[in-house]
């Protein structure tokens, strides 16, 4: 059996970048890794991605955003992750069902037992062994978010939740070191305001002492 962990954090909190760093650093060490994200990771929830980050859905209400996340989530799940956990690989997932409840949860307001069921139906049980959570203030998250909005020109506009206010952002980074502080075992937590290097060796050391069984 390999090992799951998953990164969550608000908007522009650096995640994705340290992932892909980690990525090619486990894979250097010798490490079979899958690199996945959600909503997302197989051509299904691909497509539900598309409909839940569409800028152009702002009508969206948010029990359907709610169910939306949790059926990508379930193919996804099935699909991509228990396979390659079962073949022994190391898992990295960019976002899974912490963010649901941080996000509709805490950021939304919708009940955080429902959402508990639902991603427990969506995963049949599978939880993370690590989840990397990268902390930093909404503003500078928000910042670094809106900056790379503008530099894409063209493409799929995915940027229906960075358009939130920031008051909705706040609210989503409090649930996420709720979420820490409630389950201290699983979670690590990064200072994402600093720069990429600092950011990529907390990370590093933090996953590889994990691995290690520390
Ligand atoms: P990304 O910015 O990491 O690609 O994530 C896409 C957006 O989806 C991000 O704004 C957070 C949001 N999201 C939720 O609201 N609930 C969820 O369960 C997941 C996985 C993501």
């Amino acid at each position: 059996m390999g090992c799951f962990i998953t990164f969550e954090g608000i908007e522009g909190c650096g995640k994705t970048t340290q992932i892909r760093l980690l990525e090619q650093h486990l894979t250097e060490k010798g490490f079979k890794v899958l690199l996945t994200r959600e909503p997302g990771g197989c051509p299904i929830a691909d497509q539900v991605r598309a409909i839940l980050l569409d800028a152009a859905n702002m009508a969206m209400i948010p029990s359907a955003e709610l169910l939306l996340y949790a059926a990508a989530r379930a193919q996804h799940v099935e699909e991509v992750i228990r396979p390659a956990l079962a073949e022994g690989r190391i898992v990295l997932c960019d976002r899974f069902t912490d963010a649901t409840l941080a996000y509709q949860g805490h950021g939304r307001g919708l009940d955080l037992d429902t959402i508990d069921y639902l991603n427990r139906l969506a995963t049949s049980g599978l939880k993370p062994q690590l989840t990397v959570l990268i902390d930093c203030p909404v503003e500078v998250g928000l910042q670094r978010a809106l900056a790379r909005i503008d530099s894409i020109a063209t493409g799929a506009r995915e940027e229906r939740f960075e358009l939130e206010s920031a008051r909705f952002h706040q609210k989503v980074r409090n649930g996420y070191l709720q979420l820490a502080e409630e389950e201290k075992k699983r979670f690590i937590i990064v200072d994402g305001s600093k720069n990429v290097e600092e950011t990529r060796i907390a990370v590093t050391n933090a996953v590889l002492d994990r691995l290690d069984g520390k």
